[in-house]
């Protein structure tokens, strides 16, 4: 349905026969818990079971964001987030749950659909654009000249960067910081249909380009429904206290969906369209972030390299499943010192890919279920409570202090081992409530996902030029 009141809409703003082809994704984020309270004691957490709840005020930075090319980066719905928050706006679990899964659903069928070089449409449950944003970690950049303060999304799991734009033919949907007018900006330019660049865009969006007078039209639609049309521009962009000329991004003048409140979207994919491929020789293709652990504390987001000893790498996957993501190879789980038997080929056979913007890890069927059984036993003494979406794991933990929990820990090709943070084992509504924050893929063949809950408070450095993905427990709180 949604689908078709796109392409109708593409068609009332560009002449141009220009239709949406395949789907991408959206962000959404589970605002996570204060996690400061956690012993570690041998393979197991304690966990304060209070701690589990999201705390209401930003706690302040511990760190150092003086880097020239360092962005703070925060919860959309937390109270460290530059914009008031609303509480009416602040979507559920379950709204965040199911936007989750409306990602992964579009990312599979991105995969499949590449993978089998198809063409046809792929259709997906949509939503009502009215649907809050859950997109989740955002940062602040300065667009143009003078610049304009604009907070964007920031997506490991897509390619180009967009902003709303004035005018708004169509529509866009609200958002705090006023919309970017490219007629006030003196840097901006428009790119034309007969570049190269308007020409190879679809390997970065999905979609073929338009044409609209001599200027290139952009489209993306993502797994829910919501999508965003506009005209291949360049201007300059500031990260912090750099000035990064000619940067081209989308500018949307039809934007309709889940990015409600944030002015657009940053894309760190791996494509040549991304930013990460466009700023290459300032910063080598390499940029690292910390989520934060909470919605009321701040992470970062840094362009180029970052000396840290104790990040240990993995190469990006070969595997061709993982294309057009950031693949890793996953080989092995661990459960509270003890590794899981799950048969190599569970992993090859779905491929994995790591994204900022998926909220829940998904694994293989089997490597889920083992996952599962070896943490339920560990967790036997507790009474369970019922599912919460996808997620089926869950616990009563209102009658305790604190809990013992096993520890996790995912091992990647290079014997790499990433153990989660204990911040990133649960999703909590309440302490009667507390769920297992991993679930499982329906089919065998779809890919896994390594999801952003169980990256919190990591140091994640992707060194794209190099081919590797960097882990480091500790990089913010
Ligand atoms: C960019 O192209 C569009 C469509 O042709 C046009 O309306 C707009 O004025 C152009 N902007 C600039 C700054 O050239
Ligand atoms: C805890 O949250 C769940 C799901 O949102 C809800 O069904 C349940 O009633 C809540 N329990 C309490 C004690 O608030």
């Amino acid at each position: 349905m949604a689908i078709i009141i796109c392409t109708i809409s593409f068609r009332f703003l560009f002449s141009s026969s220009f239709h949406i082809l395949s789907l991408l994704c959206v962000l959404n984020k589970v605002y996570a818990h204060e996690g400061r309270k956690m012993a570690e004691t041998g393979h197991h957490h304690t966990v304060t079971v209070g701690s589990l709840i999201p705390s209401s005020v930003c706690s302040p930075s511990t760190i150092g964001l003086d880097e020239k090319s360092t962005l703070k980066v925060t919860h959309k719905h937390g109270p460290c987030s530059p914009h008031k928050q609303d509480k009416a706006n602040i979507p559920s679990h379950e709204d965040i749950l199911r936007l989750d899964q409306a990602r992964v659903d579009s990312i599979q069928s991105k995969m499949s659909n590449s993978n089998a070089k198809a063409k046809d449409s792929v259709t997906l449950p949509a939503q009502s654009g009215s649907i809050i944003g859950s997109a989740n970690y955002i940062v602040t950049v300065g667009m143009g000249t003078p610049k304009k303060d604009l907070t964007l999304v920031f997506d490991t799991g897509s390619d180009l960067t967009w902003i709303q734009c004035q005018p708004c033919v169509v529509a866009c949907y609200p958002q705090v910081d006023p919309i970017f007018n490219p007629s006030k900006s003196t840097t901006y330019k428009n790119i034309s249909c007969n570049s190269d660049r308007c020409k190879s865009i679809a390997s970065g969006t999905g979609n073929e380009p338009g044409c609209s007078g001599t200027t290139c039209v952009y489209g993306i639609q993502y797994g829910d429904g919501s999508f965003t049309v506009g005209f291949l521009a360049k201007d300059t962009i500031t990260l912090s206290s750099d000035k990064l000329r000619e940067i081209e991004f989308g500018c949307g003048e039809n934007n309709q969906g889940l990015f409600v409140g944030q002015a657009g979207l940053m894309g760190l994919g791996p494509d040549k369209l991304s930013i990460v491929s466009q700023t290459a020789s300032k910063y080598g293709k390499i940029f690292s972030y910390c989520l934060p652990s909470s919605s009321s504390s701040a992470g970062r987001l840094t362009f180029g390299p970052k000396s840290s000893k104790s990040v240990k790498y993995t190469r990006l996957s070969a595997n061709p499943k993982t294309k057009p993501y950031y693949g890793l190879d996953l080989r092995g789980i661990y459960v509270g010192g003890k590794k899981l038997s799950i048969s190599p080929s569970v992993f090859t056979t779905s491929g994995t890919i790591i994204d900022s913007g998926t909220v829940i890890t998904r694994l293989p069927p089997a490597a889920y279920s083992a996952l599962k059984a070896a943490f339920k036993k560990k967790l036997s003494q507790y009474p369970r409570a019922p599912a919460l979406s996808i997620l089926d794991t869950c616990y009563d933990f209102s009658k305790y202090r604190s809990v013992s929990v096993p520890k996790i820990s995912f091992f990647f090709r290079g014997s790499v081992q990433v153990r989660i943070p204990a911040i990133g084992l649960f999703v909590a509504s309440n302490t009667s409530q507390v769920c297992l924050a991993i679930a499982g893929n329906s089919s065998p063949t779809d890919l896994g996902i390594y999801g952003n809950t169980q990256q919190l408070t990591l140091q994640l450095v992707y060194d794209v030029a190099g081919g590797k993905v960097g882990f480091a427990s500790g990089g913010c709180n």
